[in-house]
């Protein structure tokens, strides 16, 4: 399990988090949902401990900031939002950082058989500027999982945090995505993911926090937190929710805007 416990972030003199308290449980995905700047990010970042932050924060019962970076690396891997990267690397050493992180007494072939889960085999000597947003964002994935392969590791369960990792892709690949996250969720590993897509979200993830200007304004399985009033205050936007039939998921559909357009 990872414990968050009233963390509360400051950036620049401004309270961006307030007093988040969350439990995700290994075996299940947990998404962050909402509007832009409405804090997921800096949650995501004190939880990969990027951030100083007032709180605790817990994996499997131990403070997270007690771990030394190594013993971090090896149950933890984390895909940022964005990945510049300056130098001209091919998609193979890219995704062989993930070996270095975590998994030094890997297998060689782990890298290839990552990118062949992410459906990137024959991209390993491409250069990893050359590639599209969405096959950059595949590439990334691979070099996380590359580095916390076994969902259980030595200590329990490692855990894949995720900061929109289906954003600049297709519906095809969210799916294989999100499929994929699912699979290592359901072999025993923690997933907490930052997520745009709602519907995704309802169709994947078991729990979901929804944050609104840095505060939780609900949190549970999306049945619980995806519901119009919720929605609509958080986004500020008329937003219904409805169930498909079975099995029976709730999805997001926007209302016409309410506000008359003058001519
Ligand atoms: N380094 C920073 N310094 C000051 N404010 C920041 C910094 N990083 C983010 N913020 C502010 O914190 C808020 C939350 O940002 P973020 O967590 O990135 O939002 P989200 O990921 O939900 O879009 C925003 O108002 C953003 O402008
Ligand atoms: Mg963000």
């Amino acid at each position: 399990m990872l414990t968050v416990d009233h963390v509360s972030v400051w950036l620049a003199r401004k309270r961006v988090l307030e007093d988040i308290s969350l439990r995700a449980e290994a075996g299940q995905i947990t998404a962050i949902v909402g509007p832009n700047g409405s804090g997921k990010t800096t949650l995501l970042r004190a939880i990969t401990q990027e951030l100083p932050y007032a709180g605790k924060i817990y994996l499997e019962g131990t403070e997270i900031g007690a771990l030394r970076g190594w013993e971090l690396a090896a149950r933890r891997a984390v895909l940022p939002q964005a990945s510049r990267i300056a130098f001209p690397f091919t998609v193979l050493e890219i995704v062989r950082l993930g070996l270095s992180a975590g998994a030094t007494a890997a297998p060689d072939t782990r890298a290839l058989e990552a990118l062949a889960r992410v459906g990137l085999s024959g991209f390993e000597g491409r250069y990893y500027q050359e590639l599209s947003g969405g096959e950059q964002q595949r590439v990334q994935l691979a070099r996380v999982l590359t580095q916390v392969w076994a969902p259980i590791g030595p200590h329990g369960p490692c855990w894949l945090l995720l900061d929109e990792p289906v954003s600049s892709l297709d519906i095809g690949h969210q799916l294989e995505v999100m499929e994929l996250a699912a699979d290592y969720a359901a072999r025993g590993g923690g997933v907490i993911a930052v997520m745009h897509d709602l519907n995704l979200t309802a169709m994947f993830a078991q729990q979901i926090i929804l944050l609104a200007s840095g505060h939780a304004i609900a949190q549970g399985p999306p049945a619980h937190v995806l519901t119009d009033d919720l929605l609509s205050r958080a986004y500020g936007c008329d937003l219904q929710v409805g169930t498909s039939p079975a099995p029976p998921i709730p999805y997001v559909l926007p209302q016409m805007a309410r506000r008359t357009i003058q001519s």
